[in-house]
């Protein structure tokens, strides 16, 4: 591939601000023709990320942007080459950003490696074959009126690039003879990454590219897989790998994280994946005759989730009562948080695949909700006593009210005999 030489690369920053300066007749021609697929690349370039820096037509197409004659500006022997075919593109934008001394000459920050990249990905690979049907530079970025990558309007920000992939992906018609599912975007966009990042916009949770890479689209293997999703779920991550499924899921050439919670379609974990009895995923491997051991433990598991859970529910009754009833219950709020966190804890900690370490987690979360529940009955006790004070002091006062009233009828009939 040809790149820049810094002889080159002089030469070229020397010519620059001709492109930017003066009247560019490639612009001014396709702006006027009737046909929208030459028009269009006139009118995008304004809002090009490479017209800001002084590119134009001729960086991409060659030509000779200064004179108006049709056939003297697109002439081959001034170097243009029209619309390039696929395996092409990746050569023409290629020839800068493969380039380090000369992107960094604009934009020190920038990767240069997109194209070492691209040829390891399947896309690159199959260009290589001669199959155009794949996606190449402007398939993703576009061709005309390219963007930053950070810009919200970028067809490759975050959450613009499940659609981006999908337009070749979701379709069966484009996608017929590969053999591989069309499903992806589907699954994806109802999946616990899906809905936060196209519904709400979160860019927490990963779009297509942070599993599969921006440029080397591979499906991740098994043994880079759990370090996708670790990248992000560290804790999980560590858990695993120190789990005895860790070794067991390698002998069996697993993957860690897919096989329980799957890729595309990952749902919103609950209780009911741990456990003895469907739908627990547990029980696809474990069985009573079948790495019983296992079993065993999915069962340990569960019943200490369970019991956590209804300690927690029953000191959350009491604590709501209590406010209700319009008593202070700070205090019991307090521990009844710190109780959901060690129910927060117990399904994280689940990933040690070791019974006696969630029970652990549950004894001190059973402590916590214990804890609330006394405050909260605390409360509603002293509730009770109150009530009580109240009433006898109501007896008393109308037993007091009562003598008064006997009294001063008494003073009366007395005065009224004298
Ligand atoms: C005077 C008008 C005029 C000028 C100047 C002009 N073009 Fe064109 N261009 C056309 C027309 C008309 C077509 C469509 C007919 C054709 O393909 O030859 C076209 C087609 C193209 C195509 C598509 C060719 C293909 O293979 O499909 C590209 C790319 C292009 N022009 C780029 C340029 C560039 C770059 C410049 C400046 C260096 C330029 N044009 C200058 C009128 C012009
Ligand atoms: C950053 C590189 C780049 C620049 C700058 C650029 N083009 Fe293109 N142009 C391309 C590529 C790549 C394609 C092929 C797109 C494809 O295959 O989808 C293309 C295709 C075209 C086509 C064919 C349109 C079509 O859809 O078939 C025309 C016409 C064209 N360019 C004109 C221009 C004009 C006029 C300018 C300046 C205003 C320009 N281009 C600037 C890269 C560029
Ligand atoms: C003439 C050299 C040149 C060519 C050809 C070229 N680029 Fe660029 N491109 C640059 C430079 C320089 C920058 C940095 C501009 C800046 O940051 O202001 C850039 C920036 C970009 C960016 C924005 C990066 C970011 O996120 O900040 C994208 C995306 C991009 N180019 C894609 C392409 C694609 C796709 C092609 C081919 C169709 C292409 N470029 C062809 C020189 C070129
Ligand atoms: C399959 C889609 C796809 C293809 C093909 C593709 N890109 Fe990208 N590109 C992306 C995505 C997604 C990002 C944004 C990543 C991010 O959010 O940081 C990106 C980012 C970039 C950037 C910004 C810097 C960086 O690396 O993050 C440049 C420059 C760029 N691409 C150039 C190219 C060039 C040149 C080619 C062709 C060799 C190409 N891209 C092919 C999807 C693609
Ligand atoms: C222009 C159409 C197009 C676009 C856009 C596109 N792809 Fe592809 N992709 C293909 C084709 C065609 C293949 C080849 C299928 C094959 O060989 O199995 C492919 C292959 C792949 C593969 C390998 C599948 C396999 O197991 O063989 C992955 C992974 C992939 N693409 C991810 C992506 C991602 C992620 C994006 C968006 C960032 C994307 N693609 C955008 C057309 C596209
Ligand atoms: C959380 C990580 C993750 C995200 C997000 C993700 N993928 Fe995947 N994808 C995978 C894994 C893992 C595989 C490999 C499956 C296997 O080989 O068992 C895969 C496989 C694929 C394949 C190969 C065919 C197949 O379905 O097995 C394609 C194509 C693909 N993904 C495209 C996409 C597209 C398009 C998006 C966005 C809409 C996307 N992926 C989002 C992890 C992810
Ligand atoms: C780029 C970071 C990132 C990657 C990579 C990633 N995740 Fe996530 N994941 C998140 C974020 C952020 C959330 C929280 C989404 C929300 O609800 O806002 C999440 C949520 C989840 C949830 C639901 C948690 C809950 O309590 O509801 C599961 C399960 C999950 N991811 C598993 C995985 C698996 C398995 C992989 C690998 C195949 C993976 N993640 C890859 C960032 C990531
Ligand atoms: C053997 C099955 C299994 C494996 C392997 C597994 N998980 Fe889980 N995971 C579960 C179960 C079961 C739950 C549900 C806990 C609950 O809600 O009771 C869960 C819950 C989660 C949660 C939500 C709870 C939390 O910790 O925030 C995340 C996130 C998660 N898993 C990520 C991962 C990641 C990342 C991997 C790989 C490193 C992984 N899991 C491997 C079974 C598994
Ligand atoms: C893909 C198959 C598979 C799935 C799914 C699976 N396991 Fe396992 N598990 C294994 C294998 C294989 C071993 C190691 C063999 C053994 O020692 O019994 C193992 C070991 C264990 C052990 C250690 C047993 C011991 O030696 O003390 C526990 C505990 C365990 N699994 C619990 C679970 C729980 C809980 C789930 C569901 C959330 C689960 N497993 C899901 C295959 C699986």
């Amino acid at each position: 591939m040809r790149v820049f030489s810094f002889c080159g690369l002089v030469a070229l920053l020397a010519s620059a601000p001709a492109w930017g300066a003066g009247p560019n007749t490639c612009i001014s021609c396709h702006a006027e023709l009737d046909d929208e697929e030459l028009v269009a690349p006139a009118k995008l370039m304004e809002q090009d990320i490479h017209s800001r820096q002084g590119f134009s037509c001729v960086s991409c197409h060659g030509g000779d942007a200064t004179v108006d004659d049709e056939d003297e500006s697109m002439d081959e022997a001034e170097g243009f080459i029209g619309k390039p075919g696929k395996a092409k593109v990746i050569e023409l934008c290629g020839k800068c950003h493969s380039d380090g001394a000369f992107i960094g000459h604009y934009n020190p920050a920038l990767r240069v490696d997109q194209v070492a990249l691209y040829h390891t990905s399947v896309h690159g690979k199959r260009l290589k074959e001669g199959d155009t049907k794949v996606a190449a530079c402007a398939d993703c970025h576009g061709a005309h009126g390219i963007l930053p990558a950070n810009d919200p309007r970028s067809p490759v920000y975050a959450s613009n690039v499940p659609k981006t992939c999908s337009r070749c992906h979701s379709d069966p018609t484009y996608m017929k003879g590969y053999g591989i599912p069309t499903d992806q975007f589907d699954k994806y966009s109802r999946s616990v990454h899906g809905r936060p990042l196209l519904e709400k916009g979160e860019m927490g949770p990963p779009a297509c590219n942070d599993c599969h890479g921006n440029h080397g689209a591979t499906p991740p293997g098994v043994s880079s897989l759990a370090n996708v999703c670790g990248q992000c779920h560290p804790i999980n991550n560590e858990l695993v790998n120190q789990s005895p499924h860790k070794p067991a899921f390698e002998k069996m050439g697993i993957a860690a994280c897919e096989t329980c919670h799957r890729h595309h379609d990952i749902e919103t974990p609950s209780d009911q994946m741990v456990g003895t009895e469907p739908p627990a995923v547990c029980i696809r491997c474990h069985g009573p005759d079948k790495f019983p051991k296992g079993f065993a433990g999915a069962g340990a598991i569960r019943a200490s989730l369970d019991s956590l859970n209804n300690q927690y529910r029953a000191a959350e009754a009491l604590v709501r009562r209590a406010e209700r009833a319009g008593m202070e219950v700070g205090d019991a709020l307090f521990d009844l948080h710190e109780a959901a966190g060690s129910i927060t804890k117990a399904r994280s900690t689940l990933h040690t695949f070791n019974p006696a370490r969630v029970e652990e987690v549950r004894v001190a979360g059973t402590e916590l909700a214990g804890k609330s529940s006394q405050k909260a009955q605390a409360a509603l006790d002293e509730l009770e006593f109150r009530r009580k004070g109240l009433a006898l002091s109501l007896v008393v006062i109308v037993g007091l009210g009562f003598a008064l009233f006997v009294k001063i009828r008494d003073i009366d009939k007395h005065r009224r005999r004298h």
